[in-house]
Formats: C-alpha cells, structure tokens, sequence
C-alpha cells in the first residue's frame, strides 16, 4: 500500500456551455475535476484549499471511510464547512474496497460543477473477477444550468417548488451535438474493432435518474457502487445519481459491416409520470474512426439508441431486479442473517401552507417540503460528529428520530390531510457492530421520481424491493439473503418500497438523504450515531488539528 496525494484548489474559473460563459467553482479550473486513482488498501490524503466565496467540503461518495469519519465530507454533519482562505486535508484509508466510486462537494448546490471520479484498483497482481479490458474510461453523467445554482436552490427553497429543471446534461462536462453550440463539445470515446473496454460511469446530476445506452452495442454489467455484481448482458441500463455502473463493452469486431462507423452514447431522465423534468436527452459519440474531428451536422436524434420512455417503470424495475451480488468464495457478500434492530422509515415530498403573503411554487400555491418518518431534517449550526465526540449535544441535535412512522397510513394511496411533517434535528443512534433492517416506503403524496437514498459510511444490502406498501407477512419471507446486490445507493421506487440490510461496524455520525439534491435540500435527510466498541479498533479517533472550526 502507498499514499496518493493530491491538492485541490477551490477557484472560480469562466466556463463556456451552451453558447453561455459563467464563473463556475472548479477543483483545479476544471469541472469535472481531477480523476483519483488508488488501490485498494491505499492511503489517500487529499489536501483542499478554499480559494472562492463560498464554503465548501468535499465528499468521496462511497467510501467507507472506517474509523475516518472526520474525513468523509457532508458539511455540518462530519465537519464544519472549509471557509475562505482555509484549507483542510482529507486524509483515509481506501479498505475492502475496488472499483468506481467518485467525489463531490457536500454543502449546498456547489456539487453542480465540484465532482469528480475515485477510482479504486484491486491490490498489486490481483486481478478482476472479468476478463481484462483492453482499456477503460471514465465517463460522468452531469447536469448544467445557464444561471447560477445557488440561485436555483435558494428560489426552491424559498417559494418551495421550481423551477428547477436544468439546461442540459453532459458527458464528462461536454453537452453534445443535442443542445445549442455544443456540436464542438462532445465526449467521444475511440475503440479499436474487437477490443474489449471496461466502462466506469458515474450519476453526478443533481436532480436526474438515467437510462443510459449505447446505439448497436450491448454491454455487460459487472460492478456498481465499486461491488462486483453477477455479469449480465443488457442494451440499456439505469443509474441514479450518487450510483455507479461498471460495464464491459466489447467493440465489433468488423465495422465495415457497418455504414457508418460512429454510434451515439445517449442518456435521458427516468421518472414515473410526467412533470416539469427536464426531458432531453444527452448524447456522446463511440466511434471506430481514427480521425480526429468529427462533423456533428450528421448527428441526429435518429441515430440515438432506443431509450425506454421516460416513465417506462416496468423497465427500471426489471434491470433492478437483475442486480446480484458475485457472492463467492472471494468476494462473499457479508448480508445480516439476523438482525438487532429493525426499522421503517417512510420517505417523500408533502406540501406545507404557503406562508401568509407569499407566492409559492408547488401545486395550490403551497411549499413541498420532503421528509423521513415526518421529520423534515434542519442542518445544524455546528457538525453533528464534533458535538457527538465531544459529548456536547444540547442544543445541536436530538437522539429521537423516530424507529416507525409517527402515524400509519396507506402511503401509496389517497393521503390523509395531516402529513405536515414537523421540523428538527434528530439522529437515531446504534450500537457498536449491531445489525439492522430498514424498510424504506415511498410515499406517494407528491412528486413523480424513485428517491435514490444514499447512506454514508455503509454499504448496504438490498434483500427485498416491491411495489404498493411494505407488508411485512407477506414480504418478509422473500427477503435475498444469499446473493443481494450490495450498494451504497438505492433508488426507493415511486410508490413502493426497499429493504435493506448493514452492519453499523463504522463508529461515527453518518449522514443518510435522498441524493436528488433539490429533495435533500428541503429535508429529506437524517442521521445515524454509531457508537463506539471497545479499544482502539471498534472506536473513532480523536478529530485531525486542521478539522475546519465553524
Ligand atoms: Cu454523494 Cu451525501 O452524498
């Protein structure tokens, strides 16, 4: 094992995309910014200096970061926010772990342009559980506004609706040949007739869920969320922002067979229903060409793969269900037989009062505010794990965060009237090594997407997924508790529910929240405290002297 270092400078940079030049905040004057490379058991140490007016914090999205919570990002929840001026150095362990992970920034809208990949090879000589890829790439999906994203936010959060609805998608930054200007800006990916390439994509957009595919191509999933999976072959498959997707693609190995020798990439939004989401699609370019500029003015939309329609369920649900843990001798999946401690948290939109003398901007002139089990989250003032570690909660946060719904109700039929959900603070806390069950059950209330639920500092196992509400004679006995896809990432479908499964062996404070950032943003977040075990292995650290003041 070695250390990788890098530095990361915080700075305005002007960036033009789609005919419009904004200073955007980059990580090195570039969006998305530099590329991590480790091997697994590496140590990484990041140092990040702040040099715009904004805080930020960085977070790598998926890594474990055991006994590290210091270092794993989300502002007011780890850490207190890097300020102006200051730097910070980031500094973990990447442990059983290998494979696509990335990093962005954790305060605010500011991941809009602050992302990047983290990618993790397995240790020295050991290979992958597939065949090995000629070469690989990289390819992240993000999402661009004309104006400024703290803007967006600060108007959601304000009138308590849109528009949020962004200005394009991109592939590693680059629009394409679908939206205005950007013919010139177009992520191409060159392959060689017969060659084999592994493929890393990765779900940065803030708001969107993906269907990705490319034109006459299939290609083989073989890992997400850095978790090998069993391979399958698919045309298309779906990502939800915070996830990862490996796959392998395979060149053909005759294009002369072929009029021409350029294929789309393309990516549109999955949603259940119909709404004001963006609804464009988001193309690339495979080519087996060995010219280097390309004439976009034969691109056109007839070239793109078949995509599923926007709210095609059934598709998503089926390419969920194909998700399966390798679950081998080496690489064994470690799902909880039994289980310590069982929950259920309801999770999803609901529309409060509109504020006397104000114009909202959800249906009937009222405010969606988005919560678990009711409780809308509030950020607090100073970061949760500092005031855990140093045992001074009082006034921070509270440890009743409710283990069950505060009343019972059919959550994905007609909703009651007083779902209002109350505001706070509130963290639920666990024993040290203690197993736990979370059903998390959609509620249909308001809003048309899955709430990809991200949980910080665990993998989990998805043991059972369904739609309508989460029966527990029924489904329980279905649960997988042999091969389930382990992720750090679940999309929780619209009108139905997932089950899943840890371990809480990570002592610390670890944030859990939808990762549509515009749903996180007006609450739909909470909190678990890990305590500690015994002795130095089982508990956290003392915080590093650089650890951000508030
Ligand atoms: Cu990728 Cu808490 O986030």
């Amino acid at each position: 094992a070695v250390t990788r270092t890098y530095s990361f400078n915080v700075r305005l940079k002007n960036v033009t995309r789609l005919c419009k030049t904004k200073p955007l905040i980059t990580v090195n004057g570039k969006s998305p910014g530099p590329k991590i490379v480790a091997r697994e058991g590496d140590n990484v140490v990041v140092k990040v200096h702040n040099h715009v007016k904004d805080n930020v914090s960085i977070h790598w999205h998926g890594v474990r970061q055991l006994r590290t919570g210091w270092a794993d990002g989300p502002a007011y929840i780890t850490q207190c926010p890097i300020q102006t001026g200051m730097t910070y150095v980031y500094n973990f362990t990447v442990t059983g772990q290998r494979g696509t992970l990335w990093w962005h920034a954790h305060i605010s809208w500011i991941r809009a342009s602050v992302y990047g990949a983290f990618i993790i090879y397995p240790k020295l000589h050991v290979p992958y559980p597939f065949p090995k890829p000629h070469k690989e790439a990289t390819i992240i999906l993000g999402e661009w506004w004309n104006t400024d994203t703290e803007k967006v936010i600060s108007q959601a959060l304000q009138n308590g609706g849109g528009p949020n609805v962004s200005d394009c998608y991109s592939l590693n930054g680059h629009p394409g040949p679908l939206y205005n200007c950007s013919a010139n800006d177009t992520y191409t990916l060159k392959v060689i007739p017969g060659k084999t390439y592994l493929l890393r994509i990765i779900n940065s957009a803030l708001n969107d869920e993906m269907f990705f595919s490319i034109a006459n191509h299939s290609v083989t999933v073989v890992e997400v969320d850095a978790v090998y999976t069993k391979p399958f072959k698919t045309d298309i498959f779906l990502i939800t922002p915070g996830q990862t997707t490996n796959v392998l693609l395979t060149a053909h190995p005759n294009t002369s067979l072929h009029h021409h020798k350029n294929f789309a990439i393309a990516a549109r939004p999955y949603a259940t229903g119909q709404g004001t989401f963006d609804n464009t699609t988001i193309a690339g370019i495979l080519t087996y060409s060995k010219k280097k500029h390309f004439n976009f003015t034969h691109f056109k939309n007839s070239t793109l793969p078949k995509l599923p329609a926007f709210n095609d369920t059934s598709f998503a649900t089926n390419y969920t269900l194909k998700l399966k843990s390798l679950a081998n001798a080496q690489y064994p999946a470690a799902v909880p037989k039994t289980v310590d401690r069982k929950f259920f948290f309801t999770v999803g939109l609901g529309q409060n009062p509109c504020p006397k003398g104000f114009k909202c901007g959800a249906p009937n002139n009222t405010k969606f505010t988005a919560s678990i089990n009711n409780i809308s989250f509030v950020m607090p003032t100073v970061a949760l794990l500092q005031s855990h570690y140093s045992g001074k909660m009082k006034g921070v946060y509270k440890t009743n965060f409710p283990d069950n719904p505060p009343f019972v109700f059919n959550y994905t039929g007609t909703p009651p009237n007083n779902t209002s959900p109350m505001n706070g603070t509130r963290a639920k806390v666990l024993k040290f090594n203690s197993t736990v069950q979370l059903i998390l059950q959609d509620t249909s209330i308001a809003g048309i997407e899955s709430h990809p639920l991200h949980l910080h500092g665990f993998n989990f196992f998805i043991v059972g997924q369904g739609f309508g509400n989460y029966n527990k004679t029924k489904d329980s006995p279905k649960f997988n508790l042999v091969d389930p896809i382990e992720r750090n990432t679940v999309g929780v479908p619209n009108g139905g529910w997932v089950a899943i499964r840890f371990r809480a062996d990570n002592p610390g404070v670890w944030f859990m929240h939808c990762h549509l950032e515009v749903h996180t943003s007006w609450g739909l977040k909470m909190a678990w405290i890990v305590k500690n075990g015994k002795g130095p292995l089982q508990s956290l650290p003392p915080p590093p002297a650089d650890l951000p003041p508030c």
